[in-house]
């Protein structure tokens, strides 16, 4: 059904109808846009814009519709054009002329862009939920391993021994901060725009704040050129999206290294491993590899909306359609991916006794050498030269920085005494790391401990936010 026509002699040629029709994706704003429709009837009939009566007429065919989509009893059809001309259809299949009387006060364009915030907002809590559940997942499988040493990498080489627990734990925080980004971005996308009209405001005695109340927004928009034509809530969205997807590729890459033969670390369960069609050994990482790859649609997306939004002149343009179909399709991507790497992550068992055999390798215990040498107040450049002279030996002589002789030490540096033994071990590397947020299994307990109570208070949160806007829905 159209909303408009009467000033055309002509109907739109059907390329122009192909072109527009987004109803396709948009039908999935349905229960958004009904719900926004109850809440501008209120300030209609508040204004005695509309009667007592009739207002009652309306609601009680707006509830039936709400009903009907739900049970997709009432489904969009070819003539319509998008979500907001299907859902009139049936106002007025079921009221006649007055299904039409929403539209006084009310353009598609504040409309469209309130119900892709309330999209965004349930669809953003369900994902913040999912995080802090992810969250919860890897503090547990980190807990398991606080006291199992490992070695620790930069550039992909044996840095220093680390508890393999506080390696885990490390991704825990990344998401951690990404729940704290959606709160954040919350309070700024919580803005209604109703009551903006096409873009001007209008001249009906509205009430936009009574409106933003109704549908539980933190605050009303403070200029309704801006309320129609501001998308920085989705690309913001997409931007927080892309990130998890960036944290959720570092597991990904991270899982499908320490699965692979030569690493033999990870032992990702069956359940969440696949075969290969031709070589019937296989069990590859597929999961950490998906996780890994749809990282990429993320950016793309975020990046297709930054694109549509450049150069983008004065309030509302067509182009603004595109909003949806980046944010729909990232969203529904996280909502594949989590579950599925949060399985992963907790049936997957790492080989101990292989990572605690690897943990000296690689000369990991060199800065133990210096460390030692700086508490013995010799300058760190120089402390730092003598544990390099130290490697160069072992590597010249193909041996490990514990089968040094003492002499060979002291030859290097004479404060090398005996005692350099005490400290050239993993466990006591590891538990000697004991500042804040360190590797020292004391530490990493304490950061695990920490890390579960902020889940648990920001669960809450979320809890109470999303409790909130069910209510809003049903009400
Ligand atoms: N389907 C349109 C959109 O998603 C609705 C707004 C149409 N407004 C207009 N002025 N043509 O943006």
């Amino acid at each position: 059904m159209a909303l408009w026509g009467a000033r055309f002699t002509e109907q739109p040629a059907d390329a122009v109808f192909a072109l527009s029709r987004s109803v396709g994706f948009d039908w999935r704003l349905a229960p958004y846009d009904l719900r926004s429709s109850l809440a501008h009837l209120a300030v209609l009939e508040k204004s005695s814009l509309i009667s007592k009566e009739d207002s009652v007429k309306i609601r009680e065919a707006l509830k039936e519709l709400i009903d009907e989509v739900a049970s997709q009893k009432f489904l969009p059809i070819e003539e319509d054009e998008d979500v907001h001309s299907a859902l009139e259809r049936g106002l007025t299949s079921k009221l006649g002329l007055l299904g039409g009387a929403l539209r006084a006060g009310r353009s598609r364009n504040d409309q469209v862009t309130t119900d892709l915030r309330l999209f965004a907002i349930d669809h953003m809590l369900s994902l913040a939920t999912l995080l802090t559940e992810l969250t919860e997942i890897i503090l547990k499988k980190a807990s398991q391993y606080v006291d199992d040493p490992a070695p620790g990498f930069t550039h992909i080489q044996h840095a220093q021994p680390i508890s393999f627990g506080h390696e885990i734990a490390k991704h825990a925080h990344a998401f951690t901060r990404d729940v704290t980004r959606i709160n954040d971005w919350y309070q700024r996308a919580s803005v209604s725009p109703l009551g903006a009209g096409a873009l001007s405001g209008s001249s009906l005695p509205l009430d936009p704040e009574f409106t933003a109340t109704n549908l539980g927004f933190v605050k009303t928009f403070e200029n309704s050129i801006d309320a129609v034509s501001d998308r920085d809530y989705v690309a913001e969205a997409l931007f927080i999206i892309s990130l998890i997807g960036i944290h959720l590729s570092r597991i990904g890459e991270e899982w499908t290294l320490l699965g692979s033969t030569e690493f033999s670390w990870a032992k990702i369960a069956d359940q969440y491993s696949t075969g290969s069609s031709i070589m019937p050994q296989k069990k590859n990482p597929d999961m950490a590899e998906l996780a890994r790859g749809k990282s990429a649609r993320l950016i793309g997306n975020l990046m297709s909306v930054l694109a549509m939004l450049k150069g983008l002149p004065f309030a509302y343009n067509r182009d603004l359609q595109e909003d949806k179909e980046p944010l729909f399709d990232s969203l529904d991507t996280l909502f594949l991916v989590i579950p599925a790497v949060s399985g992963m992550i907790a049936t997957t068992e790492f080989d101990r006794e292989k990572m605690k055999l690897s943990a000296p390798t690689g000369f990991s215990l060199a800065t133990e050498i210096a460390d030692y040498l700086v508490r013995k107040n010799v300058p760190f450049s120089q402390a730092h030269e003598a544990a390099g002279a130290c490697v160069a030996m072992c590597e010249k002589l193909d041996i490990e920085l514990h089968q040094l002789s003492d002499e060979q030490f002291s030859s290097i540096h004479l404060s090398l005494d005996s005692s350099i033994r005490e400290v050239l071990t993993v466990q006591g590397a590891i538990a000697s790391r004991t500042t804040a947020g360190g590797t020292a299994p004391t530490e990493v307990k304490k950061q695990i401990a920490a890390a579960l109570k902020k889940t648990l208070l920001q669960r809450t949160e979320i809890a109470n936010k999303s409790k909130a806007f069910s209510e809003m829905m049903r009400s």
